[in-house]
């Protein structure tokens, strides 16, 4: 396969995914993971991005679970409360039985344009890391869901105040391919001018 014909396949074939085998993703793996995010481009070379690798059973993976728990129940609008706990044990499960779990943020810059300059390269960053991933047939999961709105997340994974947490990434091995859920795009000249 040519190269252009190699890079079309993994942006094409990368998909969200959140459901994976429970084999082991390495440190050795994952730290080429992160490396391949950080060169990502960036204005001013301000390499805004940091990663807090969240390992399974660690006690911060165990005391943000815990806090997502807490989360749902007390912001859900369903007032049958057994229903919400179940969507609170599910996502909890979840959260705590992924093999991996990296948070990644994005610091706040001199001015309002350099935050948004830095927030899209830290987004950019997250996208090297799943085509990556996914080329070494891992998925990742891209959430800015409760996993990031927990109380007092900045400082349990020890990320300043005034940074902006980019993503909560569910990461590990893809099972089944054919299970994964397909996805299309619109047609790019249905979004293209051309002058
Ligand atoms: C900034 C950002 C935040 C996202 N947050 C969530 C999320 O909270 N929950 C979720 O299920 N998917 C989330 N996603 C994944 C999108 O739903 C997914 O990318 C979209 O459905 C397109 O699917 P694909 O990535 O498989 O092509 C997020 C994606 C991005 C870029």
């Amino acid at each position: 396969m040519k190269n252009n014909e190699i890079i079309e396949k993994i942006i094409k074939e990368r998909r969200n995914v959140r459901t994976f085998s429970n084999k082991k993703v390495s440190k050795k793996i994952t730290s080429k993971i992160i490396e391949m995010g950080i060169w990502a481009p960036n204005h001013r070379m301000t390499e805004p991005w940091r990663f807090r690798v969240i390992q399974k059973n660690s006690e911060k993976r165990l005391l943000i679970s815990k806090k997502i728990e807490k989360y749902i129940k007390k912001n859900s609008n369903n007032s049958n409360s057994e229903t919400v706990q179940k969507i609170a044990d599910k996502v909890k499960t979840e959260f705590e039985a992924c093999p991996l779990i990296i948070y990644v943020s994005s610091l706040v810059g001199k001015s309002e344009e350099e935050t948004l300059e830095n927030y899209s390269s830290t987004s950019i960053a997250i996208q090297n890391m799943s085509l990556y991933a996914w080329s070494v047939g891992i998925g990742i999961g891209w959430s800015t869901g409760k996993p990031i709105k927990v109380k007092e997340l900045k400082k349990i994974i020890e990320v300043p105040n005034s940074s902006i947490i980019a993503g909560c990434l569910y990461m590990g091995y893809i099972e089944k391919k054919s299970v994964i859920i397909k996805k299309s795009r619109t047609n790019h000249l249905k979004k293209t001018i051309w002058n």
